[in-house]
């Protein structure tokens, strides 16, 4: 094997995108999966890959510096692809204190045992990547000075279709000060700064890449497009935080796979990258979208379930407006999206009503019980 590579929380939404990509494009890397199996963490999300030679699955808390010491030793790890976190902003309200032992300690745990074991190596850090995947969230939100939305000054693949709007004059650029509003963008910010000291005071080669909104197949429906998805095929109310008009850039799952594949072998030590779709969406907008999506793919007539829009109490800090510029990783490694949203929302949708077991596992906790029975308790 050429390179041996723990990605974590492979088992979760993106992890598993990543982890698929890895094993089926690079057969002579060895790739392990290092993942808690938490609520969000699901191993039939990969379940076309799991019998590949150059996969394992390891079932470990981020948080144990001691067995990822070891496993790190044992498989002669030279790379971390670093996904496994808490990643829902409303579990994050009611249940701060997961979010910092996991994104934060256990970002730690992860560092401090890539450094003990990287620095007892003859070659030191020759050879070796810590990649962080953040989320733009860390920068706070940005003013929706333009409610109407504007042309936009930037044009992607993903931003090609219908719509095609930007709702104020500032993106989050890879420069944009730190300001998290909610307990999971601290954490991850504090995550984000525990890698960069490790480079600064260390001389790890280290890559933080901060995401916007990911949508696509196998992603826990907590999250606003999956769990719409399910309810509007149910006719069960959509819960809309507040007049729906905070506004997400949206980006297909795959694309931010590519771009991790891409930036682990192309970019630069110690940098920072932004990625994300130039894709704007209020999500009322978009939500009327899903809706008609579902609703053509369903065979009913389109619109027709307009009605279960239901405008809720808002989210508790809910940030107004998230914009990524990634015009750095287009320059510097030629990055693109590659799917239109439409495209990439119609595949979404097609995907999750023909994976209706996956959803009903998902939902009844059933994928739950069955990996406590093989794998002890959590
Ligand atoms: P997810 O919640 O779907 O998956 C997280 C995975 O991490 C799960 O498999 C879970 O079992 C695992 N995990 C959680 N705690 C763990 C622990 N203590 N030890 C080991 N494994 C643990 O998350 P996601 O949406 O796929 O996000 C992955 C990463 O990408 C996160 O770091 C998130 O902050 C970041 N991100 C997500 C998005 C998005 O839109 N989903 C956008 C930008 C960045
Ligand atoms: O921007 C990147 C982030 O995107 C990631 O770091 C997070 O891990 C990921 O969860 C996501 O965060 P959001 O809070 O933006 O995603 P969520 O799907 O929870 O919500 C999207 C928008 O929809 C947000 O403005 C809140 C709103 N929403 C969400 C839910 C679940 C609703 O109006 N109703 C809902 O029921």
């Amino acid at each position: 094997m050429s390179r041996s590579i723990i990605i974590t929380g492979g088992a979760g939404f993106i992890g598993s995108h990543v982890v698929r990509l890895f094993v089926n494009k690079y057969p002579d890397y060895r790739i392990i999966n290092l993942d808690k199996l938490t609520y969000a963490g699901n191993l039939a999300n990969l379940k076309d890959i799991e019998d590949k030679p150059n996969y394992k699955f390891v079932k470990m808390d981020i948080c144990d510096f001691e067995g990822i010491y070891k496993l790190m030793q044992d498989e002669k790890v030279d790379g971390i692809i670093h996904l496994a976190a808490e990643s829902h902003v409303d579990r994050s309200i009611k249940d701060p204190f997961t979010f910092a032992r996991t994104n934060v300690m256990g970002t730690l745990s992860l560092l401090q045992a890539a450094k003990l074991y990287w620095e007892s190596l003859p070659e030191g850090y020759e050879g070796k990547m810590f990649y962080h995947i953040s989320t733009d969230e860390v920068y706070g939100a940005l003013a929706m000075n333009h409610p109407e939305g504007i042309e936009p000054p930037f044009s992607t693949r993903a931003s090609s279709g219908k719509h095609h709007l930007a709702y104020g004059d500032e993106f989050f650029r890879e420069t944009t000060k730190y300001n998290p509003h909610s307990p999971y963008s601290a954490s991850k910010a504090s995550s984000d700064l525990f890698v960069r000291a490790y480079h600064d005071t260390y001389g790890m080669p280290t890559i933080v890449t901060n995401c916007s909104n990911n949508y696509g197949p196998y992603q826990f429906p907590e999250k606003l497009i999956p769990l719409f998805i399910n309810n509007i095929r149910q006719r069960k109310p959509l819960p809309v935080y507040g007049k729906g008009e905070n506004v997400r850039d949206w980006l297909y799952v795959e694309d931010h796979a590519r771009a991790i594949d891409l930036i682990f072998h192309k970019g630069r030590a110690s940098e920072t990258y932004n990625i994300g779709g130039f894709n704007e969406w209020k999500n009322i907008d978009l939500i009327e979208l899903l809706i008609k999506t579902t609703d053509r793919l369903l065979g009913r007539p389109e619109g027709a379930d307009l009605d279960l829009i239901t405008y809720v109490t808002d989210r508790p800090g809910h940030d107004e407006r998230y914009a990524i510029d990634s015009s750095k990783l287009q320059r510097e490694l030629g990055w693109e999206p590659s799917l239109q949203f439409e495209e990439g929302l119609e595949k979404t949708v097609r995907w999750y009503l023909e994976n209706q077991e996956w959803m009903d596992t998902v939902t009844s906790g059933e994928y739950l019980r069955y990996y406590r029975e093989m794998y002890g308790e959590r």
